[in-house]
C-alpha cells in the first residue's frame, strides 16, 4: 500500500504575514501537518497487521484512525495550496461559480464565513461541488473527515482548527477569517473547479 509523505509548502512559511504568521504556518506544516502523515501511516500498518493476524477486536478504533489522519493528511494539502501570498481577485471558473451560484464574491464571503464561525469545537469551512450533480455548496467539515458526503470534491477549504489561528488571533475568529480572504488563492480554486469538471 503506498505511504503517504508530506508536501512541501508552496511558499516560504512567513509568505503569508500578516494574515497568518511565520510562525504558525511553520508549526501547522512542519508538527500538524507531519502529525497527520504519521498517524494515516500507522494506521495502515496497524491494519494490515489486523489482517495478517485476522485479528479484528480494534477494528473501529483503527478505522476511525485511519478516516481521521488520512482527512488531516488531505485536508492540509489542499488548505497551502488554496492560499497564496500574490492575492488576485476571482477570474475564470471561479468567477462564474461564484456569480453564478451565490450572487457573486461577497455574498459567498458571507456564507462561507457564517459557515466557518458557525463550527462547533474542530473543524473545517468548505466549499465543495457534488460529482454527480454539480451542485456547489459550503459545508462544515467536523474534525477532518465528518460531515460531507462522498462524492464531493473539495474547492477551497479554511482550517478552523484552533491550531490554525490561535497564537495570531488567539479567540477572535472573525479576524482570522476576515484575514483568509486576502489570501485566497482563486487562480487554484478554479483549476479545482475546471479538473472537478473534467
Ligand atoms: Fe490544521
Amino acid at each position: 500500500m503506498a505511504e503517504f509523505t508530506l508536501p512541501d509548502l508552496p511558499y516560504d512559511y512567513a509568505a503569508l504575514e500578516p494574515h497568518i504568521s511565520g510562525r504558525i504556518m511553520e508549526l501547522h506544516h512542519d508538527k500538524h501537518h507531519a502529525t497527520y502523515v504519521k498517524g494515516a501511516n500507522t494506521a495502515l500498518e496497524q491494519l494490515a497487521e489486523a489482517r495478517d493476524k485476522g485479528d479484528f477486536a480494534n477494528i473501529n478504533k483503527l478505522e476511525k484512525d485511519l478516516a481521521f489522519n488520512v482527512g488531516g493528511v488531505n485536508n492540509h494539502s489542499i488548505f497551502w495550496t488554496n492560499l497564496t501570498p500574490d492575492y488576485a481577485d476571482p477570474a475564470g471558473s471561479a468567477k462564474d461559480l461564484l456569480d453564478g451560484e451565490f450572487g457573486g464574491l461577497e455574498n459567498f464571503k458571507k456564507q462561507f464565513s457564517a459557515a466557518a464561525l458557525g463550527i462547533q469545537g474542530s473543524g473545517w469551512a468548505v466549499l465543495g461541488r457534488d460529482n454527480a450533480t454539480g451542485n456547489v455548496s459550503t459545508f462544515q467539515l467536523y474534525d477532518q473527515q465528518g460531515n460531507v458526503p462522498f462524492g464531493v470534491t473539495p474547492l477551497l477549504m479554511l482550517d478552523m482548527w484552533e491550531h490554525a489561528f490561535y497564537l495570531d488571533y488567539v479567540n477572535v475568529k472573525a479576524d482570522y477569517v476576515n484575514a483568509f480572504w486576502n489570501i485566497v488563492n482563486w487562480a487554484n480554486v478554479a483549476e479545482r473547479i475546471d479538473a472537478a469538471k473534467a
